[in-house]
């Protein structure tokens, strides 16, 4: 940017705020630069992970807006999954971040450990937000944790601003992505009719048909094959396909969303269902990107702490590996366990409806 007035002239530190940036790793006794180079290291890390933070609660947020609405424009889902691929991507590169903080021996941790009193990564609004947007609930969480509760209390205490405590109240109203991601759903066209109970409950039914036809075809190919015993296999397999009848009919109702869950998964390869295909998958690698990055987390914490306690007074290693077992977006993960193969499955009804005919 150039101009008349040379002071006006935007400069990189200008843009960036850079001086204002760095003079933020003095640590809260302000240490100029600071108390040392493992606590600078250790502060820098928690910071460039915080930033990312910042981004993904934007990201997740669009994606939101554009899904919060009564019909998602279909032109819209190729920005909603862009908005999505970045969050993915940062957490892959966040989940390999672990690796410089690994570079801190216990030793030289331990030096200044004490000081962080009872702060902990736990106490990470932007952390709680990131998961309240996608849709995180406390009866999933360990303990039944609420966090706006614990940050009502900080709030309370004067160690929460106004306005964060506040942004974590409006995102606490607001659906979730997983919310508006089941709302969408459940408009899926399926045979070529959107809305029609009977016509998503005879598909429902043609697949679990099908499904136990295949794991007839299965018993009897294990058993020729001397890979086990009916006695032992055949009860496998039931209890597969009695699982998907609870998933796809709780009380005997078809649930919408998941049949046309299930209807998009099943005909992948349709045309019209490209998109939401591709939508239903960058959920699912956001998923798996965040529990990648969990679960790094936890390996890192285990080589720096081993089995101690957590600053914030959580059982430590052991808490963060039960979080690897959170699962925001279940029904997407729950489909993939009673998909069938193409071959046995019968071919759509009204192919033409997305953009297939039969022979393609
Ligand atoms: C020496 C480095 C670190 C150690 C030893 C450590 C240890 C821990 C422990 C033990 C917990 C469980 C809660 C508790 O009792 O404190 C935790 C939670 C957490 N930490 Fe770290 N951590 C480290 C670095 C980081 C960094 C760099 C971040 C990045 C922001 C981070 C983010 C988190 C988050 C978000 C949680 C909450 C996890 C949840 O409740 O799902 N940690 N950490």
């Amino acid at each position: 940017m150039s101009g008349e007035n040379s002071g006006a002239r935007m400069t990189y530190g200008n843009y960036l705020q850079l001086e204002e940036l760095l003079s933020l790793q003095s640590g809260p006794e302000g240490h100029e630069p600071a108390p040392s180079n493992h606590e600078m290291h250790f502060i820098v890390v928690h910071q460039a992970f915080e930033l990312w933070f910042k981004q993904v609660n934007l990201e997740l947020e669009c994606a939101l807006n554009l899904m919060n609405v009564p019909e998602v424009d279909e032109k819209q889902i190729p920005v909603i999954v862009s908005h999505l691929e970045r969050c993915s991507e940062i957490f892959r590169l966040l989940a390999s971040q672990w690796k410089v903080m690994e570079t801190l021996s216990p030793q030289d941790f331990l030096a200044f450990r004490d000081r962080l009193g009872t702060s902990s990564g736990f106490e990470s609004w932007q952390m709680r937000t990131l998961e309240m947007l996608l849709g995180l609930k406390s009866e999933q969480r360990i303990g039944g944790m609420d966090p706006m509760v614990h940050n009502r209390k900080l709030h309370s205490e004067g160690k929460l601003s106004d306005s964060v405590m506040a942004n974590m109240d409006r995102i606490d109203k607001l659906p979730s992505l997983n919310d508006v991601l089941l709302r969408w759903l459940a408009r899926t066209p399926v045979n070529g009719v959107s809305g029609d109970l009977g016509v998503l409950r005879s598909f429902v039914d043609g697949h679990l048909s099908a499904m136990t036809e295949h794991g007839e075809s299965v018993i009897a190919h294990m058993v020729k094959i001397g890979h086990g015993t009916e006695e032992v296999i055949r009860p496998r397999i039931e209890s597969g396909i009695q699982g998907a009848r609870d998933f796809l009919l709780p009380d005997g109702e078809v649930v919408p969303a998941r049949a046309g869950l299930l209807f998009i998964e099943s005909f992948r390869e349709l045309p019209l269902l490209s998109w939401p295909r591709r939508l239903i998958d960058t959920m699912v690698d956001l998923e798996q990107s965040m529990l990648l990055f969990r679960s790094h987390h936890a390996r890192m914490v285990e080589r720096m702490i081993g089995r101690r306690m957590g600053t914030g007074g959580s059982s430590g290693v052991d808490y963060l590996d039960m979080t690897l077992k959170y699962r925001v977006f279940t029904d997407l993960w729950a489909v993939r366990t009673m998909l069938v193969k193409r071959d046995a499955l019968e071919d759509p009804l009204n192919s033409d409806f997305y953009g297939f005919t039969a022979g393609n």
